[in-house]
């Protein structure tokens, strides 16, 4: 009920709801739509009164709740199905859960606040109150396991797009997954596999932004290595408008993936690409070799061209620039 009140407040574009038709219409008094206009109040909506008219809605938080995103939201599927936390260990954990559970393609799982939000291969990934996005989508396009990976580099240009839309910064990936401005990390994605042999169930897609934090609001091993957009900017983003234009990027460029194959994708892929044409240092478990990245195979492995003329695939490597 709180949130249907949301929505309407929302809808009369700060013009008076009437507590009592919304009562009447709910079968509530009008006291309960008072507590209820309290509730939201103390969630940080500044809500107005006027006599014998209603409820107006003055100022909304910036909170990235369903009802805020869903403003904003153009997506078809992506983003229909939304379940937000105040705060939750991780998104990533509870999507898992979720998409064993058979929720609809597109479902987002979306936190405020991460206490153990994770990045690849096991590492921490600080998640602080009312800063960042850091949420969960699981898809289930029509995939085999082999095809999945490329949805990492399909969400990469989804975010690219996102942030130039509405800050108008031009971000770039450094393969496979970091999204990087002035060569300071602003996004990370992790992406995870649910599959049978021959079929994807769903892919999760955890994207972590950095967007209204300050130097101060990163722990200080992050100072030299990440970035916000409104440490770039100087201003804070509407979180829930920038979830609503990745979720639209998403579904567009997934989409276009599933049906036209990974070739469109490539191409806008290396444009937004930092390294190719770049000598780089791929970091791996047993190895590391240097050589000049020339962009990405049909399947989205790293070719990485070695000063003996030979070139290698890689898979999964950190990816360092050497000075
Ligand atoms: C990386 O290592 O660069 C990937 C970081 C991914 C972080 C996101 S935040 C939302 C989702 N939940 C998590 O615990 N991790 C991902």
């Amino acid at each position: 009920m709180k949130n249907e009140l949301l929505k309407r407040l929302f809808e009369a574009k700060g013009e008076p709801v009437s507590g009592q038709e919304i009562a009447d219409q709910f079968g509530l008094s009008r006291t309960a739509i008072w507590k209820y206009v309290k509730e939201l109040e103390s969630e940080g909506y500044e809500v107005g009164t006027v006599r014998k008219k209603g409820y107006y809605l003055i100022t909304a938080p910036d909170r990235v709740d369903e009802v805020n995103i869903h403003k904003h939201l153009t997506a078809n599927r992506y983003g229909k199905t939304i379940r937000y936390f105040d705060t939750c260990s991780s998104t990533q954990i509870i999507a898992h859960e979720e998409a064993q559970s058979g929720v609809p393609d597109g479902t987002v799982i979306i936190a405020d606040e991460q206490t153990t939000g994770r990045g690849r291969m096991l590492r921490p990934w600080s998640s602080v109150a009312g800063k960042g996005i850091w949420m969960s989508v699981i898809a289930r396009p029509t995939l085999t396991p082999q095809q999945a990976p490329q949805l990492t580099l399909v969400a990469a240009v989804a975010i690219i797009r996102a942030i130039e839309d509405l800050t108008g910064i031009e971000a770039a990936i450094k393969w496979p997954n970091d999204i990087l401005v002035d060569g300071k990390k602003i996004t990370g994605i992790l992406t995870e596999l649910q599959a049978d042999p021959d079929q994807v169930k769903a892919i999760i897609i955890g994207i972590g932004m950095n967007v209204n934090q300050e130097a101060a609001d990163f722990p200080e091993e992050l100072h030299a290595i990440a970035t916000s957009l409104k440490m770039l900017t100087g201003k804070s983003v509407d979180r829930a408008q920038l979830v609503a234009k990745i979720l639209g990027f998403l579904e567009l460029y997934t989409d276009i993936y599933v049906k036209n194959g990974f070739s469109p994708i490539k191409l806008l892929w290396e444009g937004y690409s930092n390294t190719t044409g770049r000598r780089i240092r791929a970091v791996m478990l047993n190895e590391t070799i240097e050589g000049v990245a020339l962009g990405i195979s049909d399947e989205g492995v790293l070719q990485l061209k070695l000063d003996d003329g030979s070139i290698r695939g890689i898979y999964s490597a950190d990816i360092e620039i050497p000075n």
